[in-house]
């Protein structure tokens, strides 16, 4: 099958190595030429493991090509895939959908007859109706003759792990509102039914708010764990027990809750926000989404004062070595990232911040200035006053606590993804504070029984 994918990004590339995986023949379209080159040469201009390798064994097998011409890439396809970026507009919260109708209406002029549209890039619903109707206005004006469908397939990669969730996912989703499509989208994804994947299919509509639905129910899934922690931080509980003890229950299920600094990345803030703006257009709001999404930005900003009360209450002069900026391991994104809260606030305040991440420096630099780069944990903790884990990392799970002590000046250690044993920080000399657990404040006494009337 030959399949075109109109955009690089992260999941434009992802989805076109995967598919090329599947033995299906990609062309990959995009506008920047020095992207297009980097790729034909074999280089992947993003960090996701895996990827790399699994392009050149498709590149080298003739099954996966790069252009940016878009009548070349689409030339006897079946299916093009729209997976351009819909940032949040400035101002509004709105997703940007610009990229998206330019995208379709330049393919009115070039799609051969019977190709499937299909929207990958993340979307309002309504978008994909819009996406035909902005065709069909094309094809008007030119007087081309060019029937078409279109289709809603929304993505649900994690960064770091987007070919395993390709490759295994828990579902397939696509929307359409005809059989032809339907029948090009089963065949697409028939790789995948050889392992089990379920491939749902629905109505246009339903498949935009799925994606949307499914975003927002994980990232308040997210800031309720960590509402949970600061209740046991305030009553002396243990939000890694709790949130065990609640995950058990098979109708909660045990992912998603690891409590931390706040939710950040590519997805999650971005999703939150269209779909409350979305609710607000149509007049339902989206009462509790639009809650998480002001509890989550206040907990960025709140864990500020974690680390300033680990400092005796001011940063000034104080030096802060930061382990991981990135919004999660095994990335280079520092979208929405919690760090570029807490960071420049730190910096703000006078301290002397060195900051150390596997991946994170090469975006990282321009946005947190006023740092230090360092290679490792123990080269930043040189001098410091305290330690920050911000990125749970595999390089900084298994840390030499007593030797990262030993270069240090002070003895703080906050560790906002609870990685360690408050126990073994505490043996190796530091002062430790983490997320909702007892170690962070004594618990209150209890209040005294109410004393029960006598009739
Ligand atoms: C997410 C969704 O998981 C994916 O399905 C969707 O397509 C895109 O958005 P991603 O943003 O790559 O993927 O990362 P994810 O692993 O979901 O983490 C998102 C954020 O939530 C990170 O900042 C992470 O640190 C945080 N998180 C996640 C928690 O704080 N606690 C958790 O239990 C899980």
């Amino acid at each position: 099958m030959r399949i075109a994918m109109i955009g690089t990004g992260y999941v434009g590339l992802v989805s076109g190595v995967c598919f090329s995986d599947f033995g299906h023949e990609i062309v990959c379209v995009d506008k920047l030429t020095a992207k297009v080159e980097t790729l034909r040469a074999g280089g992947v201009p993003i960090y996701e493991p895996g990827l790399d390798e699994m392009l050149r064994r498709n590149v080298e097998a003739g099954r996966l090509s790069f252009t940016t011409d878009l009548a070349e890439a689409v030339k006897g396809a079946q299916a093009v895939f729209i997976a351009v970026g819909t940032p949040t507009r400035r101002g509004d919260g709105h997703a940007d959908l610009t990229y998206v109708y330019a995208a379709a209406r330049e393919l009115a002029d070039v799609i051969d007859p019977g190709t499937v549209v299909v929207t990958k890039s993340t979307v309002p619903v309504g978008t994909n109706r819009e996406v035909a109707r902005v065709i069909a206005e094309r094809l008007a004006e030119t007087g081309r003759d060019c029937p078409f469908e279109v289709a809603s397939n929304p993505e649900f990669l994690r960064e770091g792990a987007a070919i395993e969730d390709f490759m295994r996912p828990d579902r397939v989703v696509c929307g359409v509102d005809s059989e032809a499509a339907e029948q090009v989208m089963r065949d697409i994804y028939r790789p995948l039914s050889l392992r089990e994947a379920p491939v749902m299919i629905t109505s246009l509509e339903s498949a935009e708010i799925i994606k949307y639905a499914a975003n927002a129910f994980l990232a308040t899934k997210i800031t309720f764990i960590n509402e949970i922690a600061d209740l046991c931080e305030k009553v002396g509980g243990d939000v890694k027990a709790v949130a065990k003890g609640i995950g058990m229950d098979g109708r909660i299920g045990p992912k998603f809750l690891h409590a931390g600094p706040g939710y950040g990345g590519s997805c999650f803030p971005k999703d939150t926000s269209a779909l409350a703006r979305i609710g607000q257009d149509h007049s339902v709001p989206m009462r509790i989404v639009e809650t998480v999404i002001d509890v989550n930005d206040r907990r960025k900003r709140r864990m500020v004062d974690k680390v300033l009360d680990l400092l005796g209450g001011k940063a000034n002069g104080k030096k802060i070595a930061v382990l991981g900026v990135t919004f999660k391991p095994e990335t280079d994104d520092m979208r929405d990232s919690p760090s570029l809260t807490i960071v420049p606030a730190l910096v703000g305040g006078g301290a002397q911040v060195a900051v150390t991440d596997p991946e994170g420096r090469k975006e990282g630099e321009a946005l947190l200035p006023g740092v230090t780069w360092e290679a490792d944990a123990y080269a930043a903790a040189e001098g410091a006053d305290a330690v920050l884990l911000l990125t749970e990392w595999n390089q900084f799970r298994a840390l030499d606590l007593k030797r990262l002590k030993a270069g240090m000046r002070g003895d703080g250690f906050a560790d906002l993804r609870n990685v360690y044993d408050p126990a073994d920080v505490t043996e190796a000399g530091f002062r430790y504070v983490s997320i909702g657990r007892a170690d962070a404040e004594p618990a209150p006494a209890a209040p005294a029984a109410e004393p029960v009337p006598v009739k």
